[in-house]
């Protein structure tokens, strides 16, 4: 028997060359499986003459591991030809399927100015009051010791309800009425709330926006404790640097009456666009309780006085955060509110 072995990794060589990656175990079983070409070879060895079986046994040995090797090699090429052509056919997307949006929200910076300022009072020992937002003259006006003929009690600066004289709140204040009707000295609360004019809305007027009352009523009460709760409340707020001054200013419900004001943080008090060339930025309303608003709510006098204080928070909100326009709060545009 003649056997050409040459001949047998010959015919192996181009069937593997032309292999694919499904038909190359195929050629593996062909070749060297159990009833393979070479396998064939070694079996018939144990039949030959000694000299014969040596050299057909070392031929067959040497083709058997060429052929392992080419199969070897034609795998390994095959199989990185195809990972590249699935990698070059294919954008991997590595986003996950499901995506949840992380960002959390947060209060609206107007809650927020409300929320640091009554923990500054708190911390002063203030508690929180509320009171209605729909009220009667009385409460609004007549308590707060406005004249009969006041300015604000003009349809064009206060919405009444239709029909009947009842109104939207113009002010926190009506609630200092309410509180002291329920309460006896000693008082200390402050009043956040909305309250609403009838006006036209521009870049610093909104006809609903938010104030902040304050009221203290104990006896021996005196200018100089209004003076150093409010400044402590500025210092607290605004920052411990911050100049402040009270400006002698008029309200019905006070006696004596001021104005707070800061020195603009805009120029620094040199004189600027914001602070109208004053260097001063007034943030709030405030005197000493008029013994007419006691009268109203039955208190004495004589052996009481207080302090009462009021502020509007969306410009107090403009001018800590430098905003310009109060219509920005309520607009309620996601680029404007995620500043704060
Ligand atoms: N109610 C005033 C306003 O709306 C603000 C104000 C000023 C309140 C002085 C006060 C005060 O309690 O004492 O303009």
């Amino acid at each position: 028997m003649k056997i050409d072995i040459n001949e047998i990794i010959n015919s192996a060589a181009g069937e593997i060359a032309a292999a694919t990656l499904q038909t190359l175990p195929e050629l593996k079983l062909k070749y060297l499986g159990k009833d393979g070409e070479i396998t064939k070879i070694l079996k018939t060895l144990k039949i030959l003459k000694p000299d014969e079986r040596k050299e057909l046994g070392q031929k067959a040995n040497e083709a058997k591991k060429i052929i392992e090797q080419a199969l070897e090699n034609k795998e390994k090429e095959l199989s990185q030809k195809a990972i590249q052509e699935k990698t070059a056919s294919q954008k991997v997307d590595i986003s996950p399927i499901f995506y949840f949006p992380v960002n959390s929200g947060h209060f609206h910076i107007i809650t927020k100015t409300i929320e640091d300022i009554s923990q500054i009072f708190i911390s002063l020992g203030f508690k929180i009051a509320k009171g209605p937002e729909i009220e009667t003259d009385w409460y609004n006006f007549q308590a707060l010791n406005h004249p009969e003929d006041h300015p604000a009690r003009d349809v064009q600066d206060t919405f009444y309800l239709q029909g009947s004289k009842d109104l939207l709140r113009t002010h926190t204040s009506p609630v200092q009425v309410h509180v002291m009707q329920n309460q006896k000295p000693p008082v200390r609360v402050i009043v956040p709330g909305r309250v609403f004019r009838n006006e036209a809305s521009d870049a610093s007027h909104s006809s609903t926006f938010h104030q902040i009352e304050g009221l203290f009523v104990n006896q021996n009460v005196t200018f100089v404790d209004l003076k150093s709760t409010l400044a402590s409340f500025v210092k607290k707020f605004f920052g411990q640097n911050i100049s402040l001054r009270f400006r002698p200013s008029f309200f019905p419900f006070t006696e004596p009456s001021a104005e707070v004001d800061v020195q603009c943080f805009f120029c620094g008090g040199k004189g600027c666009g914001v602070c109208k060339q004053s260097g001063w930025i007034e943030i709030l309303g405030c005197g000493m309780v008029h013994p007419n608003v006691f009268k109203a709510v039955e208190y004495d006098s004589e052996n009481y006085t207080g302090f009462a204080f009021g502020m509007g928070v969306e410009r107090i909100a403009m001018l800590k955060y430098g905003i310009d326009d109060i219509r920005l709060f309520y607009e309620n545009d996601l680029r404007f509110l995620r500043q704060f």
